[in-house]
């Protein structure tokens, strides 16, 4: 088969598979590569152009295959390096490409070169952050952490390693310990590592916290609290990127970072083609909106005008630097944005609320500037998992945040509670299929309970049901295809008035081609302010009610509760 060229990032949409929760195809209770092989042709139906697959290599799985032991080969769980091939040549006839997610800042400590590390090879040694404590009495008394820096995980980002009397440095988990890409041989593995998969076929990467990889020159304190901590985005960054990209020759293919407390200059220059980096980023802060202080772990209502200012400053700022955004509301360490931003009403989901949220943030990412990610389940309107005990959940960091929420002085109900909130696998239940068995996930005992919801939120309920989210979304997918303003049009942000707090309005335009979005994040009807856009001379596109919302002759549009709607330039669809 001659090879395919899949979309470009401007017209492209991506679709993220939690390998682990997608498709069981032997029936042991853990998604796998047959699995989602299995299931191309639905994919295919959704009209997606790339997957991100979530790490499937070899990996102990404290951190579900972010914590990988070998680079270039496949966990027996997962399948074997053929399913794999199979996969890459059966996506290519469906025209969908293959994205692989790169965990290069760190290994697992049962790396071989960790293990060599602590057996004393100097050599490896050089791999990792090795260090001497603070206050220590000599050789063997660790003394305290040489910095006070926190893993995200919880905890000190150092631990004593007893074997070679030195700290290690780990930013996410204890058994993740980071690479150092100061050392020149790092960057010549890696480098392999991405060739060796560039070769087997694959059309993109996902580089997980990327910008974690470049450490200060300097090992000291950090001040700033609860600010930017002071290993993201370091000196290095952008020299370092470059050189992999160089050297791998993956420019132009779709490369995307996961650039954790970034910037947005810094997220400009990762993404802007003349810099030869990635052709996205994603980041986080829109996600933060409903953190108390900050603190993930603390609960607050969504601040929607806070939402709307960080999507309008993102929009805004990348456009005019010539970045690029990846657009998106969930994945895997997050939870549900049906959920969380469809209010407290009606825990009993779906009710006709839910089915609004979900096409309603779904038209949000799919008309912004930037490239839509989809991550499964969202296309059925997947929500929370409604875990009311803690032993439902797998989850490295919700089980040790768990603890910590305890020994601050939360009752086991309160710290259960913000769990149901925030924890990772609210986003990992097992992708919903039908209302059978395991919700059509496995034949056998699912690694994670699906909610109760599966019964009515499953794709067999959905595929070809007029009206349903699958379809919304499928049309939502054509359209980016279609529509040249959609991929390259530019992209004002307005603000929506006094009587809308909880809205977005923006415009694409391409020549005489506009199209103008608005979508309400409230749960209560409200009015918004329109009336420099002249909406009257255009046609509806796509909405999430029954039917699209009036304009007044003032060109103020009354919303319904989480309501949406495009409008596009009369017929603009024809031409
Ligand atoms: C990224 C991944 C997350 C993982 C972490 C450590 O944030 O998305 O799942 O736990 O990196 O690799
Ligand atoms: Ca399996």
């Amino acid at each position: 088969m001659a090879d395919f060229v899949p979309r470009d990032k401007k017209h492209a949409v991506v679709y993220q598979i939690y390998i682990r929760s997608f498709c069981d195809s032997n029936g042991d209770g853990i998604g796998d590569l047959p699995g989602i092989t299995s299931k191309l042709d639905y994919l295919a139906k959704l009209g997606i152009d790339y997957l991100w697959i979530t790490p499937f290599y070899p990996s102990p799985m404290r951190d579900n295959g972010y914590d990988i032991s070998d680079y270039t080969a496949v966990d027996p769980t997962y399948g074997t390096m053929d399913d794999f091939d199979e996969l890459v040549a059966e996506a290519k006839k469906r025209h969908i490409g293959i994205m692989l997610d790169m965990v290069l800042c760190h290994t697992s400590r049962d790396h071989p070169w960790f293990q060599k590390a602590i057996a004393g090879d100097k050599e490896y040694q050089q791999y990792y952050f090795l260090k001497d404590g603070c206050n220590s009495k000599g050789p063997g008394d660790p003394g305290e952490p040489p910095t006070n820096w926190k893993a995200a995980f919880g905890g000190s980002a150092w631990e004593w390693e007893p074997h070679i009397g030195k700290w290690y440095l780990h930013l996410h988990d204890v058994s993740q310990p980071d690479l150092n890409w100061d050392n020149s041989k790092i960057r010549k593995e890696v480098e392999n590592v991405v060739l060796f998969w560039k070769k087997r076929g694959v059309a993109g990467f996902r580089f997980d916290v990327i910008n974690f990889v470049s450490k200060p020159a300097k090992f000291v304190d950090d001040t700033e609290g609860a600010g930017r901590p002071l290993f993201a985005d370091g000196p290095h960054i952008h020299e370092y990127l470059q050189e992999l990209v160089s050297t791998t020759g993956i420019d132009g293919m779709l490369t995307v970072g996961e650039m954790a407390s970034t910037t947005l200059d810094n997220c400009i220059k990762y993404s802007n083609p003349d810099n030869h980096e990635l052709a996205e980023t994603f980041s986080f802060h829109h996600l933060k909106v409903d953190y108390a202080n900050g603190d993930k772990w603390a609960l607050k209502e969504a601040d929607i005008a806070k939402l709307r200012g960080i999507l309008y400053t993102w929009q805004r700022g990348m456009q005019e630097g010539g970045g690029w955004n990846a657009l998106f509301w969930d994945n895997h360490d997050q939870p549900r944005a049906v959920t969380r931003f469809g209010g407290r009403a009606g825990e009993g989901e779906p009710n006709s609320d839910w089915e609004h949220v979900g096409k309603m943030l779904a038209t949000t990412s799919f008309f912004l500037e930037g490239t839509p990610y989809i991550y499964e389940g969202d296309e059925l309107g997947m929500t929370n998992a409604h875990y009311a005990k803690i032993d439902q959940y797998n989850d490295v960091e919700s089980l040790n945040f768990y603890q910590i929420l305890l020994k601050k002085g939360e009752t086991e109900d309160e710290a259960l509670h913000v769990l149901s909130e925030r924890s990772r696998d609210n986003g990992r239940t097992p992708m919903q299929w039908s209302d059978g068995h395991a919700a059509g996930f496995t034949t056998g005992k699912p690694w994670l309970a699906s909610p109760a919801n599966y019964t009515s939120i499953n794709a067999e309920a959905e595929v070809d049901k007029p009206g349903s989210i699958f379809e919304y979304y499928r049309n939502l997918v054509h359209l980016r295809h279609e529509l040249e303003v959609l991929a390259t049009g530019k992209v004002t942000c307005y603000e929506p008035g006094d009587e809308a707090p909880k809205v977005l309005l923006f415009e694409r335009q391409i020549g005489d081609i506009r199209v103008v979005v608005t979508t309400s994040f409230d749960q209560k009807p409200c009015t918004v302010d329109a009336s420099k856009l002249n909406v009257g001379e255009l046609e509806p596109l796509v909405f999430n009610y029954k039917e699209a919302p009036q304009i007044q002759g003032d060109g103020t549009i009354a919303l319904k509760p989480y309501e949406a709607c495009a409008w596009i330039t009369k017929g603009a669809l024809n031409k």
